[in-house]
């Protein structure tokens, strides 16, 4: 066995870089005891939500042009998921109205997405194939499919969608790209992502 030298090397560039050489304040230590009474906290209640309730809200967004997002959609979150915002703490339920004749433009996200149509008909394009769809139809688009929604006919489209989003906002790995393009890649973690309006050019300022 051969006796080398200690490496110093520094790597240039990182001549100046903070260094941490302790445990910093994030970093915590729990017995078994008190890892076992914290982790109860994540219990949560059951949620239940009356669909009139829900219309009211998106009635609400139905009257207004779009502002600050470029659909109009509200969630239904249980209150005890706390900053997961979801139904539970790992499950996203959106409700989406699209206007006859809108367009929800093209983009992709890594939560996978399960729309039903509960009223409206119109299409959806996943990757190139159109996806024709009218009330009860269910359409599962996979994780980072661009896809794009456009409503068609005379009464307003309604859709229920369901997401993995906060599981993925949780573990830190929920990305978003739209628009279409790698110049709109998104980390969708707090302070880190551009609000939804950052994304659309044509509104006043
Ligand atoms: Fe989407």
């Amino acid at each position: 066995m051969t006796t080398t030298e200690p490496a110093n090397r520094t790597i240039p560039g990182h001549e100046d870089l903070p260094e941490v050489t302790e445990s910093n304040e994030v970093a915590g230590i729990l017995t078994s005891d008190q890892y076992f009474k914290r982790v109860q906290h994540a219990n949560t209640r059951p949620a239940f939500w009356k669909f009139s309730d829900v219309m009211g809200v998106l009635e609400r967004l139905g009257e207004d042009p779009l502002v600050e997002a470029e659909r109009r959609f509200c969630t239904t979150i249980n209150d005890d998921c706390g900053d997961l915002t979801g139904a539970t703490p790992f499950c996203f339920i959106g409700w989406q109205l699209i206007h006859p004749g809108e367009h929800v433009p093209p983009h992709r996200h890594n939560s996978f997405a399960i729309y039903h149509i509960l009223q409206g008909n119109g299409y959806t394009v996943v990757e190139g194939e159109k996806y024709v769809w009218e009330r009860g139809d269910t359409l599962a688009c996979p994780a980072w499919a661009q896809h794009e929604h456009v409503a068609e006919g005379e009464e307003p489209t309604l859709m229920y969608v369901v997401q993995d989003m906060p599981m993925l906002a949780a573990s830190r790995t929920l990305m978003w790209e739209e628009p279409i393009g790698p110049e709109n890649n998104r980390h969708m973690v707090l302070g880190t992502a551009p609000s939804w309006s950052a994304t659309r050019t044509d509104l006043p300022s």
